[in-house]
């Protein structure tokens, strides 16, 4: 099929990419020409794995092409996908501009007596496909054409993303018409999961609820961290005998400084916009932020504790990142964390596999403040205390032992539980972790 797509942000590259892949005809609309320049030499323009070379090998054989020129991908398109940002407005709720702004290009560029289905795949409010068709007869303005929008949620996780396109666990799709329907089931046909016909505002709800579910699991068991933490259980033994029964499930039990990432926060802010404005009390989710904001607040008073105070201590932060596999540092963890230390007058030295350039074009107030290093290994010596704070492989196969000897004091605060145990009690560390007893055999004297 002729394919569009607005927006070669993250989910439209995807998205464009994995389309032409499994055999449609993609063009992609991008307003950044540089990225234009950088995307129609095969070069990508985000870091996914996987996303070189199935770029590369579709640009290459004339299956994908991009362009700034909405009205040339109009003309192209069959079906239009609308995959542009929806960023957090102050008040919480999401920002529409970017997607009327791109609906009303595509009306304008419309040809009459033409059906065009415009395919929403960005994160937006329930409401938002009825308030686009209105859109649309406003910008048509009497003109005979016909554009009908449908909704189609992506569920792609950073860092697996071209992986979670082309293995879907469902496809869900919210769309009026049987037209719309069965051209999407023709996009999607090579996908073999379950597909769901819905109306566009079932479709739009079950993106947000499944994130919230999902963020709800993560604060749930961080609460239950806090206890273990308390009482002297371990929270990855009961996480895991909660995760055998079928109906709980073990993924997304996984205990530690909390989300982060461009999706879950913003989602659930604008998720609580909707229900307020339609007088529902959500106070649950309230509460999922609200356990998620003081994650960072308890890693620093555990660590202040342990080191009896933070001034003047350099403490390595081990991971910018929001989630490992990624360079994407957007609501990190790790920036409240540093922020945090830096108010008790710590002296943060960062480091991070990927995330550092963007962490300095994220945060610039911290540029200054932050010592960056490229290796782990740098971040840490001379440190009166390391905090893992992302979960990337690399920090798992560091040589610890070596390191133990590089330390001003040999304490690890493991934010992720990531590393054995077992192992740093072997190696003599301090270590500190979420929701187990702190371990520790024989300290290296303080200097
Ligand atoms: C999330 C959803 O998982 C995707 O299904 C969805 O499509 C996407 O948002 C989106 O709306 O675009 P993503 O933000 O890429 O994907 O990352 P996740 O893997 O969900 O992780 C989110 C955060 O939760 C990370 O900071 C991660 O470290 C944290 N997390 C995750 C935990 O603290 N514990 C867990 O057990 C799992």
């Amino acid at each position: 099929m002729r394919i569009g797509v607005f927006g070669a942000g993250y989910v439209g590259l995807v998205t464009a990419v994995c389309l032409a892949e499994v055999g449609h005809l993609l063009q992609v609309v991008e307003v950044d020409g540089d990225k234009v320049v950088k995307l129609n030499q095969g070069i990508s323009t985000i870091y996914e794995p996987g996303l070189d070379e199935l770029l590369e090998r579709n640009v290459s054989r004339g299956s994908i092409w991009f362009t700034d020129d909405a009205r040339t991908v109009v003309d192209h398109s069959e079906v239009i996908f609308l995959c542009v940002g929806t960023p957090p407005k102050p008040d919480g709720s999401a920002d529409l501009s970017q997607i009327e702004s791109a609906v009303r290009k595509i009306a304008d560029s419309a040809k009459e007596d033409e059906y065009k289905l415009v395919v929403v795949k960005s994160t937006v409010p329930v409401g938002t496909a009825e308030r686009l068709g209105r859109l649309v007869r406003e910008e048509a303005g009497g003109r005979p054409i016909t554009i009908e929008i449908a909704s189609n949620p992506e569920f792609l996780r950073a860092g697996s993303a071209v992986r979670d396109f082309m293995n879907p666990d469902r496809i869900v799709v919210g769309a009026d018409s049987e037209k719309a329907r069965s051209m999407l089931r023709s996009v999607y046909e090579s996908f073999d999961c379950p597909k769901m016909f819905t109306t566009p505002e079932t479709s739009e709800i079950i993106k947000y609820a499944a994130n919230s579910f999902l963020a709800m699991k993560i604060s749930f068991i961080n609460m239950i961290a806090d206890l273990c933490e308390e009482v002297g259980a371990d929270v990855t033994l009961v996480a895991e005998g909660m995760g055998y029964d079928k109906r709980i499930g073990s993924d997304f039990l996984r205990a530690g400084i909390g989300f982060g990432g461009s999706c879950f926060p913003k989602d659930i802010r604008a998720f609580l916009h909707v229900a307020k404005s339609r007088g529902i009390d959500f106070g649950l989710l309230e509460e999922v932020m609200r356990i998620n904001n003081r994650r960072t607040a308890r890693i620093v008073e555990r660590l202040r504790t342990h080191l009896d105070g933070l001034d003047k201590k350099r403490i390595a932060v081990l991971g910018l990142s929001f989630k490992p596999g990624t360079d994407d540092v957007r609501e990190s963890q790790a920036a409240k964390l540093i922020r945090l230390l830096l108010r008790e007058g710590a002296i943060v030295k960062a480091t991070d596999p990927l995330g550092i350039a963007n962490f300095k074009r994220e945060y610039p107030d911290l540029v200054e403040e932050v010592e960056f290093h490229e290796q782990a290994e740098t971040a840490i010596a001379g440190s009166h205390a390391a905090i893992v704070v992302t979960d990337w492989k690399e920090y798992k196969t560091l040589d610890w032992t070596r390191i133990w000897n590089e330390m001003s004091r040999p304490v690890i605060f493991d934010t992720r539980n990531l590393l054995n145990p077992d192992d740093m009690l072997d190696l003599h560390y301090e270590y500190l972790a979420i929701g187990k007893e702190f371990m520790h055999l024989t300290a290296k004297t303080l200097t």
